[in-house]
């Protein structure tokens, strides 16, 4: 906006008139009196001073004043305040003058002199609404153009927050998001970006809980499909003619219950990943099918003959040998050569040397992140207890012995063994006192006395409770305290 004058300004705009003839002035303003308020400039020059102080919507001004003629000075308002209307007096008819000074919209309208007095009135007074509906015309204008600014802001806000979420996304199943330094997991990694720099069949093969998903994610939001699609199927945990269709896809009334037609996984990953998990638990029959559309790269759904091209990357996993199940006749071997074509085998977490330590810390970090909570870290003793025990869940064991420490433990707590499960602690104990270097009738009062207390925290104390679950008398229990001095 050009005009100086703040589209907000509460005060009603005045007339300014302008003329060299004090009369005239005089004669104005009283035609206006409390009407509308009027203020005077006997020249051009003093006239755009009024302007930058006070707030005008209509200058009437005299054409013929020595130094700034009438259109000069109207033609000078117009560029810093295009909104005011602008109206001549002439007293003869100025015509060259006037016919440009209006065809180039410095004036808005001229009065010969003399004037009528009622005409004049109306034109002022015409002249200010005018004035008022273009104030308000381009306070719209602005308010609009500041909208259109926001929405163009919040747009631009919004692709960002989107680019970051992608990257979020991706960045969730980056490599270097998957833990482990021991030379069991670099092996696992060195395939992983093999099979990442590649578009091959990757098998992954590990025991339960040991990252299967996360390395068949990874690989896929790393690799070259990582805008098209991941997805994933169990293909152990539903009946076959389910997880037919699931793959496949159905047509409308190939079976009770087909309403619609329905599109397959296969379609579904067209152009990405499909993950096949425990792939080892797929019925027989279905193995048959799936190698059909793995060698034709084409898919049926099922009750339809209409062949549907697809292109999808296949990432398979399973906690079996594969191999064995072959020899078994479990599993077709010809399936099995078209699956293991790149093969990423994850170790059990016992086989990580040192992985134990560094997963604990990544998760503490990832759940204090998420409850907000504040912690110290672990003692040795919870590190000790932690490295020692054998996890035959793998990593989800541990990171769910980690989420739950965490949501035990008060804010501030370094987390020690009494927050850890007893199938860790226990471990310990076992290893303790089988590294122990104490004759054989002090280690087993050991593990006696470890026992006992156990029972009796169960138990909460409770003599009776405890002596029933340890198979021994009250009063046998009650000895065995005394002599071992166990103060719980
Ligand atoms: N090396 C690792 N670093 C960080 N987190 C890991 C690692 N390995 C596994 N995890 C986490 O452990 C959990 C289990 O992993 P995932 O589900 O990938 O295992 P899985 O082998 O597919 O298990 P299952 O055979 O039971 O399906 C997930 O929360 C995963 O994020
Ligand atoms: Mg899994």
């Amino acid at each position: 906006m050009t005009n100086s004058t703040p589209l907000t300004d509460p005060t009603p705009p005045a007339v300014l008139v302008v003329d060299d003839e004090p009369s005239t002035l005089v004669l104005l303003r009283q035609l206006f009196g409390r009407e509308i308020p009027v203020l005077t400039a006997c020249n051009g020059k003093e006239a755009l001073a009024q302007l930058e102080q006070a707030h005008i919507g209509v200058i009437v001004a005299d054409q013929r004043m020595p130094e700034m003629s009438g259109t000069e000075l109207l033609g000078q308002a117009m560029l810093h305040h295009p909104d005011i209307v602008r109206i001549i007096l002439t007293a003869y008819a100025d015509i060259d003058t006037l016919t440009e000074a209006i065809n180039t919209g410095k004036v808005f309208q001229y009065i010969a002199k003399p004037w009528d007095n009622r005409e004049l009135a109306m034109t002022v007074r015409s002249a200010l609404e005018t004035y008022n509906l273009r104030r308000k015309n381009s306070h719209l204008l602005e308010q609009n153009t500041n909208l259109v600014e926001e929405l163009r802001q919040a747009n631009l806000d919004l692709r960002r927050e989107n680019v970051t979420l992608k990257k979020e996304v991706s960045g969730g199943f980056r490599l270097d998001n998957i833990i482990g330094v021991s030379s069991a997991m670099k092996k696992a990694f060195q395939i992983a970006e093999k099979a990442i720099a590649s578009d091959a069949t990757v098998l992954i093969n590990g025991e339960t809980g040991t990252g299967k998903e996360l390395i068949a994610r990874a690989i896929h939001y790393n690799g070259a499909r990582r805008d098209q699609k991941f997805v994933a199927q169990n293909c152990g945990s539903m009946p076959e003619a389910l997880l037919e269709s699931e793959l496949f896809g159905h047509a409308r009334g190939s079976f009770t219950g087909a309403v619609k037609d329905h599109r397959g996984l296969f379609e579904e990953a067209d152009g990405g990943t499909l993950f096949l998990d425990e792939i080892g638990d797929m019925p027989l029959p279905m193995q048959v099918k799936l190698l059909r559309v793995l060698e034709e790269g084409e898919v049926r759904r099922v009750g339809s003959n209409d062949a549907i091209h697809v292109d999808v990357r296949i990432v398979s996993a399973t906690h079996k040998n594969l191999r064995e199940e072959v020899e078994a006749g479990r599993f077709r071997r010809d399936l099995y050569y078209r699956l293991d074509v790149l093969r990423v085998p994850l170790p059990p977490l016992r086989d990580r040397n040192g992985d134990v330590t560094l997963l604990a810390k990544h998760f503490l970090e990832k759940y204090m992140t998420r409850s907000s909570k504040r912690l110290a870290g672990f003692t040795t003793a919870a590190v000790q207890a932690l490295s020692e025990h054998s996890f035959p869940g793998n990593v989800r064991e541990l990171e769910n012995e980690i989420e739950r420490a965490v949501a035990l433990a008060n804010p501030g707590e370094t987390i020690d063994i009494d927050l850890l499960s007893t199938e860790v602690v226990g471990d310990r104990e076992v290893a303790e006192i089988s590294n122990g270097n104490g004759s054989l009738r002090g280690r087993l009062r050991d593990v006696e006395r470890r026992l006992i207390t156990q029972e009796l925290i169960k138990n909460n104390g409770n003599r009776t409770h405890s002596a029933a679950k340890l198979g021994i008398s009250v009063r046998a229990l009650q000895k065995k305290i005394n002599l071992l001095e166990i103060t719980a």
